[in-house]
This record gives structure tokens, C-alpha cells and sequence, in this order.
């Protein structure tokens, strides 16, 4: 990466009409974490989400509610996606909406330039329209029909047969890219990661790939973005959709300035999705790109199902959880460290009230934050809250010291491999060392005998050298927790947490030694189990 480059991750941006539930918020601190590492290394780093607005599913809602459809979305943004940010502690530095202008306007740029460079034409669209809903349906839409409609496709929701109409509009040539397509997954291996996803993306290509349809008639409804060259038409949400990864970054602004802010961030590191997006995300939008001369992000990746109680968590299944619903009890730091430790990036994970409050008590109470809690505590009890200065290391002191180096290089690199429940494994090895470093050393006896006083401070030094690794390592994770942590350490001289390079965090010795230690209060308090 070169040094004017920035790191840049995103997220899909969200259907407004839908409720924030566990499985955005998964996806939005997976994205959050990585994105605050690479910070924590240096690197400048940027978070883009933000909110799908057009469609028919909207425009309806919208008109039940009496209320213009963008008067709606404002209601949505405001009421529930911005304080999803907050409630999982997620820090964004942009959050796109694809009706504001402008994404509105260089989506009509980018679809022009298409369109002038032959990649877009006007055909013919035949598909199953169900009257009863006003709209096309896939056939993943429609159910097979019984009595009267016996042998009939018909449509899942009025279960009546589906009329094949035709309707003239614009078509992006998708088929042409089946090749430099394929071309570019050989070249580009972690173009599609994990690898599953990707065999199946590949595989999906091999099978072919059809024109794509990328404008709907306003006969029809008219909630999206005008076609630029008729007026007619608006584009199909999903050509809309894909390009705000573009748009929210300056594409198609003719200033300096967002030039130069494009020119840093595209093409993005990685682009996070859900499986269920990862085809429009591996196929059309790099196609997309490939057609305007662009290259494709560095990376899509698509990510596992939360399950809870064995299905995949949605609202509509009545199987929702706000993430409000585990932070208002366990906080958003354990809302974080959970979600990405429990379940392994990539692969489905099930959700359950029991591992999360045994992992909080386990791991982050008793691991971590007792860690922190007593060796702070014997800094006050033993020498009056100021830091003591370390003599002769002995081996085990030593072994600490090479943990945490370990730790850092292997976090580091499961990091940029996107396994982070690996990165936080590792970090964990580092707080399992400490808490059996204090069992052995047993700072409490050595402090009984004036003696032992210079080991009593090489040991309690020692651990929290450890600490002072492991909060600059969790800061990405538990960003909260890490926060109190740093301040309790009382290392104004260190400077800010945000400072602290990662590279730095296992190097020996950081600690200055006479300065104060705050007072700690309990990082994961014990709470009260009430049957969920
Ligand atoms: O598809 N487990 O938006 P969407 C894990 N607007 N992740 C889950 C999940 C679950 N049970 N349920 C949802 C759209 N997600 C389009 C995207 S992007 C240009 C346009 C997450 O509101 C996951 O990230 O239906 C999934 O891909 C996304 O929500 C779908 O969000
Ligand atoms: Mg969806």
C-alpha cells in the first residue's frame, strides 16, 4: 500500500424500511474492528456505511405512513441507523444516503458515461409481474400453485398465477464481462474471500452471465433515480445501491479536492457483505467498474448468517434481536468482542443469551478485565498507586516480554488474513500468560517479606507492561473498556491511546516508571443473571 493510499473498508448499505438487528450490526462491527486496527497501526483509515433509500417497498410504506418516501427515510436514518452506530460504539467517517445528491447525481454521471461508451442499450424485458403486488418477480418470488392454479407459478404473497409482461428498457451489457470476469479472479486470488465464496462465485460465472436490466418504467412507480437520458425511466435500486461505495467518495466531482479524496481511497481494501449480497458485490459491481475504466475493490468479503435458534436471524422470521437488546445489559464492548470471538469470520455462527453471558464472565470479566483490576489494585496497595521501576528480569518476566511480541505479529497478521476471532485468539494469549504470570509470582506473598520488595516491583511492572500492550491490542475490539484502561495506567506521558502504534505494542520498557496509576473501576461488571 502505498503511503497516500488510506485504508478503506465499507458496509451494504442498509434497507431504511428495515429495523437494525444483530445481523447489521454484526456486519458493521466486523467492518468497525478492522478499520480500527489499521488505525492503530498508523494508517490512515476509512469507514463508509450508510442507508439503500429507493424501491417500491419504501415508496409503500412511505404512503401508508402519509409521509413523502424521503421524509420517511429521514425518520428511519435519524430514529434508528444512526443510533445503531452508536449503540455498537461503530466510528464511521462517512455514512451515505443514495438520496442525497450526491449519490443521486454521479450515479446519472457514471450510468451516462456508460451508456455514451456503448455499455448500456435499450431492449426488451420480459418478466413474471404479479398485479396484485404492482412488480416483477424473480422466481425465487413465486411458489408452485394449487388447486384452480394446479402446475402455475404463482406469487408467494396472493397466491395467484403471475403474468409474463414485457416492458422496454435499458440493459448493461453484464455478458460481456464474463471473461475479463474470470480473468480477474485468476489474477486477483483474494479478489472474493473466503474461499468458498469465492468457488462459488467463479463457478456462478462458468455458468454464464446474462444482460442485466438497469431501469425499471415510472409507469410502474417512480421512487428511484432518473435514467439521465430519458426521463422515463428510473435505475433498478440495486445499479443504484452498488455505486455509493463510489459516489460517497468524490466520484464524478470535478474539484480538486474530491479528486484527490478518490484518488486516496479507491480502489477499496475490502468490502464486507453477507453472503446473501456477495453476487451482486463479485460479479456485477466489478463488472460494473471494469466497464467505466475503474478498477474493482481489493477485496469483497463475504460473511456468514448470525443463527439464532438454529435459523438465520431476521426480522421478518420473528427471530430479530435489536442490538440494543444485549448492549443495554452487557455493553457495547461485549456486544463487539462476542460477536467477533464466538463465531469465526466467514462462517455461519449461532447466537445465544447462554454463550454470550458465559463468554463475558469467563473471558472478559475474569480474563481481562480482573487482570487489569488486580494488578492496578496491588500497584495502590503495595507502592501507593505509583508505577514501580523493574530491576533484574528473570525468565518468566522475560517469557511475558515474548507473548506479547508474539502476540502482536501473529493479531496482526490474522488481521490482514480478515480471521478475526484468530487476531483476538492471539491477543488472548497475552492475557492468559498474565493472569498465570501473577498465579506463579504471587505478588500478595512476595509482599510480605521488605525482602522481596525489588521483585514485588519488577513483577507488578511486569504485568502491567502486559497490560499496556494488551489495552493498545484491544482497542480496536473493546475500544470503551481500553479507553479506562489507558487513562488508569496514568501514562500522560505516552501520549493518547489513539497514538500508540500497533507494531510498538510487544516492544519492552514503555512504561514510565514513578508515574501515577489511576483508580480502576471493575471493566465488565458482574451482572445479575435474569432469565432471558
Ligand atoms: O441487501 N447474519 O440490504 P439489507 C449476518 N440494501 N448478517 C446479516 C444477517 C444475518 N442473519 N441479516 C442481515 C441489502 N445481515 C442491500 C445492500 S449494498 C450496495 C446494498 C447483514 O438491509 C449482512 O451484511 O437486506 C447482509 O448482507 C445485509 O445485512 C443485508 O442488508
Ligand atoms: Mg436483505
Amino acid at each position: 500500500m502505498s503511503s497516500s493510499k488510506s485504508f478503506y473498508a465499507t458496509t451494504p448499505i442498509f434497507y431504511v424500511n428495515d429495523a437494525p438487528h444483530i445481523g447489521h450490526a454484526y456486519t458493521e462491527v466486523a467492518a468497525d474492528v478492522l478499520t480500527r486496527w489499521h488505525r492503530q497501526r498508523g494508517e490512515s483509515a476509512f469507514l463508509l456505511t450508510g442507508t439503500d433509500e429507493h424501491g417500491e417497498k419504501i415508496l409503500r410504506t412511505a404512503a401508508a405512513n402519509k409521509v413523502s418516501p424521503k421524509e420517511w427515510a429521514d425518520k428511519l436514518v435519524t430514529e434508528s441507523w444512526l443510533p445503531l452506530l452508536e449503540t455498537i460504539d461503530v466510528k464511521n467517517q462517512d455514512f451515505i444516503r443514495t438520496t442525497e445528491p450526491r449519490h443521486e447525481k454521479n450515479v446519472q454521471v457514471f450510468l451516462q458515461h456508460l451508456y455514451d461508451t456503448g455499455f448500456i442499450y435499450q431492449g426488451d424485458f420480459e418478466g413474471n409481474y404479479c398485479v396484485g403486488c404492482e412488480e416483477y418477480k424473480t422466481m425465487a418470488d413465486l411458489i408452485d400453485g394449487e388447486g384452480d392454479f394446479d402446475g402455475q407459478k404463482v406469487c408467494a404473497i396472493h397466491t395467484r398465477p403471475v403474468e409474463k409482461l414485457k416492458e422496454t428498457n435499458y440493459f448493461f451489457k453484464l455478458s460481456e464481462f464474463e471473461q475479463p470476469l474470470l480473468d480477474y479472479y485468476a489474477a486477483n486470488p483474494r479478489f472474493v474471500q473466503p474461499e468458498s465464496a469465492k468457488n462459488e462465485v467463479v463457478s456462478f460465472v462458468r455458468r454464464g452471465l446474462e444482460d442485466l436490466s438497469i431501469s425499471r418504467s415510472k409507469e410502474k412507480f417512480d421512487w428511484g433515480i432518473d435514467i439521465p437520458w430519458d426521463s422515463s425511466h428510473i435505475t433498478y435500486v440495486w445499479f443504484d445501491a452498488l455505486l455509493n461505495y463510489i459516489t460517497a467518495i468524490g466520484y464524478g466531482e470535478d474539484t480538486a479536492e474530491a479528486k484527490a479524496k478518490f484518488e486516496s481511497l479507491w480502489p477499496a481494501s475490502v468490502q464486507i457483505v453477507g453472503k446473501d449480497i456477495l453476487r451482486f458485490h463479485a460479479v456485477i459491481w466489478p463488472a460494473m467498474l471494469l466497464a467505466a475504466g475503474l478498477t474493482p475493490p481489493n477485496q469483497v468479503f463475504g460473511h456468514g448468517w448470525l443463527l439464532v435458534g438454529g435459523e438465520k436471524m431476521s426480522k421478518s422470521k420473528l427471530t430479530g434481536i435489536a442490538p440494543s437488546q444485549i448492549t443495554d445489559t452487557f455493553g457495547s464492548d461485549a456486544f463487539r468482542y462476542y460477536f467477533m470471538k464466538a463465531i469465526a469470520f466467514g462462517s455461519d455462527g449461532s447466537f445465544s443469551w447462554e454463550d454470550l453471558s458465559a463468554r463475558y464472565q469467563s473471558e472478559l470479566a475474569n480474563g481481562f478485565g480482573n487482570l487489569a483490576s488486580r494488578t492496578i489494585a496491588m500497584i495502590h496497595r503495595y507502592f501507593d498507586g505509583v508505577l514501580p521501576a523493574a530491576s533484574q528480569h528473570t525468565e518468566a518476566d522475560l517469557q511475558v516480554a515474548r507473548v506479547a511480541a508474539e502476540a502482536v505479529a501473529k493479531a496482526d497478521q490474522a488481521i490482514d488474513d480478515l480471521a478475526i476471532q484468530d487476531a483476538i485468539a492471539a491477543v488472548w494469549t497475552l492475557v492468559d500468560e498474565l493472569n498465570n504470570y501473577i498465579t506463579v509470582q504471587e505478588p500478595w506473598a512476595l509482599a510480605k517479606d521488605e525482602a522481596n520488595r525489588e521483585r514485588l516491583a519488577t513483577v507488578l511492572n511486569t504485568a502491567a507492561e502486559g497490560i499496556r500492550a494488551l489495552t493498545v491490542l484491544l482497542a480496536p475490539i473493546t475500544p470503551k473498556a481500553c479507553a479506562t484502561l489507558w487513562s488508569a495506567l496514568g501514562q500522560g506521558s505516552l501520549g493518547d491511546l489513539a497514538d500508540q502504534k500497533l507494531s510498538q505494542a510487544g516492544v519492552w520498557g514503555q512504561l514510565k516508571a514513578g508515574a501515577a496509576i489511576g483508580v480502576l473501576e471493575p471493566l465488565f461488571p458482574r451482572i445479575e443473571t435474569e432469565a432471558k
